[in-house]
Formats: C-alpha cells, structure tokens, sequence
C-alpha cells in the first residue's frame, strides 16, 4: 500500500451555539440531503468498455478533436497516424479520469477538515454531507478506472503540488479557497468537457451525477466565503492573493498534459509547446478556469495584483463576471429534477 502524509497543524473548533443558524447554508445542506446517490446501484455498470479501441467519435458535440485541436502544422497530434490518434483519445480519457479520482480523494480529505475547523454548525453539517458526495465520487471513478478502463495514471505533479499546498494549510478560509474555489471550480468546468470528449456511457453517466454535486460543493464556498476578504488587513489578504496565484500557475501547468505527451511517444518538450501555443488548446484553458475567475471576483480575491498573472497565464478572457448570486443559485437549485 502506498500512502503520501502531508503534515500540518490544526485546530479543532467546537461550537456550543447550536441556535444561531445561516439559512442559506441550511438551505444547501437541505438539498444536499436529499440529493444523495449511490454509486453501486444507480450507475449502469453493464456496458464493457474496450481500452484502445477505435470508436467513431460522439455525433452530439465538437468531440476531443474540436477541442484540443488535433489538427494544423504544429500538431503533434496531426501527424499521429490514426491508430495513434485513437491511443491518444483513450490515454487522454484514462488521464483526466485518473485525474478526477485523485481530486476528488483531495476533496474528500479537505472537506472533512472543514468540519473539524470551521467555526459554524451548518458549515460543518454541510461539510460533512459533501465529505460522504466525495467519497461516492472517490468510489465511482475508482470502479470506473479498475474494472472498466483497467487503465489508469498515477496523480500528476502539480495537483500533487497543490493538494500538498492544500492541506498544508491551518487557515480554514484557505482551504475552502483552494479546494471549493479553485480544485471544484475548475472540476466542475471539466466534467462539462469531459463528457463531450470521453467514448463511453458509463463514464457519462458518472460524471454528469458528479457534476451535480459539485455545483453544490462551489456554492458551498463561495457562500461561507462571502464578505469574508471585504475588510481583511493587507497582510492577511497578500497571503490568500498568493496562494490564489500560486494555485492557479499549478493548475495552468496540469493542463500541459506532460504525462500523456509521453505515454503516447510524443517528445515531451514539443507536447508542451504545442499546449501552450495552441490556439483551441488556450480556450481549452480558458474553459476549464470558466467558473474560477468569477467566483474569485464575487470574493474580492480578483484584485489589481491577482489579475495580470491570470492574463499572464492566459486564463481570464473567456471568463464573464455574473452578478454576485449566481453560483450559489445554481448550487441551490442543483438537483431539484
Ligand atoms: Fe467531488
Ligand atoms: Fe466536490
């Protein structure tokens, strides 16, 4: 068995005020509740998946070519073969699920710190209902990953990096801000992708069953984050703008894709550039920080220092800045059907 200790100190908060209650975290913790599944009986499990083999691509969307870009000049990608392109679409697929499942083994640990740390009693009721969504969600793409894909990635670098920085972290603030902000946010723009990139039904149905969770869970920060930065002392406040940018350059740098450039022989340098530099590659990004940057915004947490290492990054421009309830409104009316 391998593990991976990451060290930090806490404190435990107990509350005795058991009266004092926030009706819109009680609101969510409400359809939390009642919007629970269960990932051994309410996934169709029956359909074999057959790792590498080619499959005609999803007729409902653009597919993993519209999206990344397999195509032009510069495409390691376009001068594959197309026995080649078809490994890559199923390494790619086994990569981001791998991803997903070692994210959500983060969020599951994160979460059930915030129960312990958060002052609040529906915060840390709420907290303990997502922890239970995180370990369904640990257990869904586990499944998935051993008996369908038989396929899988170990966690790649910078999640690592930033689940490490993560939980490092005493601050309860900063772990709602690394996890539901960031990791969730950016989560719950992949699933959406993934679910027009990947081959088959059953990682579909999984994803999109996450995918109302995590609405939630990104509600369930910015909620119990709002206001809270308006009148920080600028000490304090530097501390969470770097780790907000330090977060975002890591989870930039995943998307660079280095693991799968070498499990399909592609040189790992010329993989990256053509990441980088790659237009659809670039939206791509911009997609997956879609729901971040307005979220951060709402916080307060967009401020003149944040804003030009997210244009550094490439990361701000397809990003729109809805209005303040947005998110939380989403998160709220999840799940209702
Ligand atoms: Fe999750
Ligand atoms: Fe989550």
């Amino acid at each position: 068995m391998s593990t991976y200790p990451v060290e930090s100190q806490i404190v435990t908060e107990f509350t005795w005020d058991y009266a004092d209650r926030r009706p819109a975290l009680a609101k969510l913790y409400e359809k939390g509740k009642t919007s629970q599944w269960n990932a051994t009986t309410d996934i169709d499990w029956s359909p074999e998946v057959n790792f590498g083999e080619a499959r005609p691509q999803s007729s409902d969307g653009p597919g993993l070519e519209g999206i990344i870009g397999f195509a032009g000049g510069e495409s390691p990608i376009g001068r594959l073969d197309d026995a080649g392109r078809t490994q890559f679409r199923w390494e790619f697929q086994s990569w981001m699920v791998s991803q997903f499942m070692h994210g959500e083994q983060g969020a599951l640990v994160a979460t059930a710190r915030l129960v312990e740390t958060v002052p609040d009693l529906d915060a840390k009721f709420y907290a303990a209902n997502q922890a239970a969504d995180e370990a369904r969600h640990v257990e869904a793409y586990a499944r998935y990953l051993n008996e369908k894909l038989r396929h899988s990635y170990p966690i790649s670098d910078p999640l690592k990096a930033l689940l490490t920085d993560i939980m490092s972290e005493s601050r309860w603030d900063i772990t709602y801000l690394g996890m539901q902000i960031m990791v969730e946010g950016l989560a719950l723009a992949a699933f959406g992708l993934g679910n027009v990139m990947f081959q088959d039904p059953i990682i579909r149905q999984i994803t999109d069953y996450v995918m109302r969770d995590e609405a939630r869970h990104v509600a369930f920060g910015v909620l119990s984050l709002q206001g809270l930065y308006d009148d920080m002392d600028s000490a304090e406040l530097a501390d969470r703008e770097e780790f907000v940018m330090d977060a975002a350059q890591l989870m930039r740098d995943r998307f660079l894709l280095d693991d799968v450039w070498e499990r399909v022989g592609i040189d790992v340098q010329a993989g990256k550039e053509f990441a980088l530099h790659n237009p659809l590659m670039g939206l791509f990004r911009q997609m997956l920080f879609s729901k971040i940057v307005p979220n951060l915004n709402k916080l307060g947490l967009l401020t003149d220092r944040v804003r030009p290492h997210f244009e550094q990054l490439g990361i701000l421009q397809l990003a729109d800045l809805p209005d303040s309830t947005a998110d939380a409104d989403e998160g709220l009316s999840t799940g209702t059907g």
